[in-house]
């Protein structure tokens, strides 16, 4: 499939007719509407981020240190934005990454289902976070046989993290994302100043209230005494002394695909690859867990280059279809976003995401199409020049 970038013919003809798109176009323009949807403490936990947000700038502004070059006269109509991962075909590099508060980022309260219904109507695979508001069996069930990955924060608690993988497993997810950066919450200043967490008031805990393990650990069920099974979850969430001797027990958990998200360095990769791990995962969390590091995009050619030909899926400050193009030619496999089809669900609903999904794809379509370059999984670093200041 190809041909994204002619989304834009329909809107340039609609407007002959006086008609304008009801969703906005630029993303400035969707962060706005966005902010306007969300209650206050939502639109802090999602737009905000570690420290002094330093970091989540740098993620964005990394892809301003780069530019492709054009070539001329390629006879590049169609170009093929197709990947392949784990031996899935895909007819774009974008993924969705998880994004623990999605249940709550629309009024309706169902945000991950609708997200699943965005993915699965432009089969974009969704990766399901674990803080999901309605529970994976049901995320997997509204996926209906689109791909879906499910994100594992590891608790401090093996049984427990056995369980959330064996119902991953069932439910038909077919990779399993261990996130490594959050063991611990991030120091976020926004949120602070309100006093604000969503999940310590029970919101978005669906998978832990739901699971048996869970349960079995508790003296009145989550619906009796939701104030103490939320405090339970507090202190099981993260574990926080999880190291590298723990991976080969994970990776003994599952069959399915295995990839460690968090992971910056080129040691790391080797490290989580010599542990059988499948794929790795560059990020920084879009700089809401530790502030003060580099970006992720700084970060990606080494984690290829040490990933040796295993996938590597990337995310962070992504933010427009030349973005991905950058960030699949720095070494990428596939690229994630966060925030915009978070702020996308909150404007819009399902179409909401699906429009978000719809202006990256068809702009990534026309970058590739007037620059020449047929093939995105073909790009290499070749193709980008660093701008000079
Ligand atoms: C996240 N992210 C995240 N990651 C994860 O592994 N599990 C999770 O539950 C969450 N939750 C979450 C909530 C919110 C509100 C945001 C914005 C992000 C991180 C996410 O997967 C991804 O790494 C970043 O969002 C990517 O950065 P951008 O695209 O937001 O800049």
């Amino acid at each position: 499939m190809g041909h994204h970038g002619d989304w834009q013919l329909g809107i340039y003809l609609d407007g002959l007719g006086g008609t304008v798109p009801d969703l906005p176009m630029e993303f400035a323009e969707l962060e706005r509407q966005a902010q306007a949807q969300m209650p206050e403490a939502i639109w802090s936990y999602v737009s905000g981020g570690a420290g002094n947000e330093r970091t989540q700038r740098a993620n964005v502004e990394a892809f301003e240190r780069w530019g492709l070059m054009p070539q001329m006269l390629a006879g590049v109509a169609d170009p093929d934005l197709g990947i392949e991962l784990f031996g899935r075909t895909y007819d774009t590099p974008v993924m969705l990454a998880p994004v623990g508060v999605l249940g709550i980022c629309e009024e309706a309260g169902h945000g991950d289902l609708t997200t699943a219904a965005a993915a699965r109507s432009l089969q974009v695979p969704m990766i399901a976070s674990t803080l999901s508001q309605d529970p994976m069996e049901d995320v997997a069930n509204a996926l209906d046989g689109s791909p879906g990955w499910f994100q594992l924060y590891p608790p401090n608690d093996r049984e427990l993290t056995e369980s959330l993988v064996r119902r991953a497993e069932a439910a038909g997810f077919e990779a399993i994302v261990i996130t490594l950066d959050t063991l611990n919450l991030g120091w976020r200043p926004r949120d602070l100043t309100i006093a604000s967490f969503p999940q310590l008031q029970g919101l978005c805990l669906a998978n832990y209230f739901s699971d048996p393990v869970f349960r079995a650990a508790l003296d009145r069920s989550p619906e009796d005494d939701p104030a103490a099974a939320t405090g339970h979850w507090a202190t099981i969430f993260g574990n926080k002394r999880l190291s590298w001797d723990d991976l080969d027990w994970l990776r003994s958990l599952t069959k399915l695909p295995l990839l460690l998200k968090g992971i910056c360095s080129a040691e790391d990769t080797r490290r989580a690859l010599d542990h059988g791990v499948n794929g790795i995962y560059c990020s920084t969390h879009g700089g809401r867990q530790a502030n003060g590091g580099l970006p992720a995009l700084q970060c990606l050619p080494e984690v290829v280059e040490a990933a040796d030909g295993a996938p590597v899926i990337f995310d962070s400050g992504v933010r427009s279809g030349p973005d991905v193009v950058t960030a699949m030619a720095l070494g990428a496999s596939a690229v994630a976003i966060g925030r915009p089809y978070a702020y996308g669900l909150a404007v819009g609903g399902q179409a909401g995401i699906e429009h978000v999904l719809r202006c990256l794809h068809a702009e990534i379509d026309l970058v590739m199409s007037i620059d020449g370059y047929p093939s995105i999984s073909g790009l290499g670093p070749e193709a980008l020049r660093e701008i000079r200041r």
